[in-house]
């Protein structure tokens, strides 16, 4: 366990700037973005521990289907078995430790190690050992008691999949319901998966993040969001346990953001005009306008790089329809743009992290309290 590299970061010094009582609150400090230490530590301490993002249910869309994965550091893999049901396994044999499945296959009956070939069914339960007590002398029925493959524990909403692998973060019902609560007038069954945007971004996963539900930077760096929806009209990102929140009526709704796209259904006059930003500590972001549903997932790759995919979901025909490929072409046109804004600045940020001139910085209390919150769940997990 990386304790000592978390406490040098943390002292005790550091995490009462988190407080929320004292007007002297900063962000992380730079170490927290550049240090290779600090992310092997998140692995094991932050994202290991809570519900993440893995997969996707269309990744494994029939039964046998296999599709691994890696999280937090560790290789998984996300299955549809034979009654239909996802199930997820960290993606190692019980035998000598080879990874089973290294890419996507489809319609197995069994998953077969490279190594041994010990065998497994797509419950888990160990299959067969061939050879297990010497030359043909095959173990064929190991029994219940056998290792099988090592569950983990996953949730499934719609598309994605979620898991948590250290098994004992609070119920996902739980951990969602925020969401839910404020989401109940959208019919996200008709959603459809229309296309992944994916980009390599130089920066730290947080820098991504924290960029994702701060709305102060739209004027300075995002000129036509600032358009459709003036600052006047925006407030800080609002914070509930591990959720980020924001939400603000689209004043002048534009070509890939409100207009020409299948709305979801039964949507009131107030939701044909109100855009939703959902951030899911610590790596998963859900923008929801009327027309379309957009899923933000980052994969920390090193201190300073970050993989940013966008999961595009649009309505019904939406998103399979030639009448609106134009429209889906606007949608992607317009993510790539405003991302691309924002990559700079992250850029931007994480070169910047390397200067003893900044180590925390000095927050808005308007529109950075969510800045604060962010730190603290961080230092939480890190530290408990
Ligand atoms: S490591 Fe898998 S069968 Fe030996
Ligand atoms: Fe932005």
């Amino acid at each position: 366990m990386n304790v000592d590299v978390v406490r040098n970061v943390l002292s005790d010094e550091v995490l009462s700037r988190f407080d929320p009582e004292t007007d002297e609150a900063t962000g992380l400090p730079n170490a927290c973005y550049t240090s290779p230490e600090w992310l092997r530590a998140e692995n094991e301490r932050l994202f290991a521990r809570t519900w993440m993002l893995a997969g996707f249910c269309r990744d494994a869309p029939g039964k046998g289907d296999v599709c691994p994965v890696e999280m937090a550091g560790m290789p998984l893999l996300i299955l549809r078995d034979n009654e239909g049901e996802i199930r997820v396994f960290h993606n190692v044999c019980r035998h000598r430790g080879a990874v089973i499945a290294a890419g996507k296959c489809s319609g197995r009956k069994v998953l077969t190690c490279p190594y041994h070939a010990w065998t497994y069914g797509l419950d888990g339960s160990l299959r067969s050992r061939p050879h297990f007590f010497g030359g043909d002398r095959h173990d064929t029925d190991p029994g219940p008691g056998a290792p099988g493959l090592v569950p983990v524990r996953h949730a499934v909403w719609h598309d994605l999949i979620f898991v948590n692998i250290s098994g004992d973060e609070t119920p996902f019902e739980e951990h969602w319901e925020p969401f839910a609560r404020r989401t109940r007038q959208y019919d996200f069954s008709a959603l459809r998966h229309a296309k992944t945007l994916e980009f390599d971004v130089k920066g730290n996963w947080k820098l991504i993040y924290e960029n994702f539900y701060d709305a102060y930077h739209v004027p300075a760096v995002h000129p036509r969001l600032n358009e459709m929806t003036p600052l006047a009209e925006r407030v800080g990102a609002r914070t509930e346990g591990p959720w980020f929140h924001n939400t603000s009526r689209m004043i002048q709704p534009q070509e890939g953001r409100g207009v020409g796209m299948p709305f979801y259904p039964g949507l009131d006059e107030r939701g044909r005009t109100t855009e939703w930003y959902f951030h899911l500590f610590p790596t998963a972001g859900i923008q929801l306008w009327p027309d379309q549903l957009a899923v933000f997932q980052l994969h920390a790759i090193e201190p300073g790089r970050t993989i940013e995919r966008i999961h595009l979901y649009f309505i019904g025909e939406g998103a399979t329809e030639p009448q609106y490929a134009r429209n889906r072409r606007n949608v992607y046109d317009m993510w790539r743009d405003l991302n691309t804004e924002d990559f700079e600045i992250v850029e931007n940020m994480q070169a910047a992290r390397s200067s003893p001139g900044f180590d925390g910085g000095v927050l808005s209390p308007y529109w950075d309290p969510a800045t604060r919150h962010f730190a603290k769940l961080v230092a939480t997990h890190m530290t408990v």
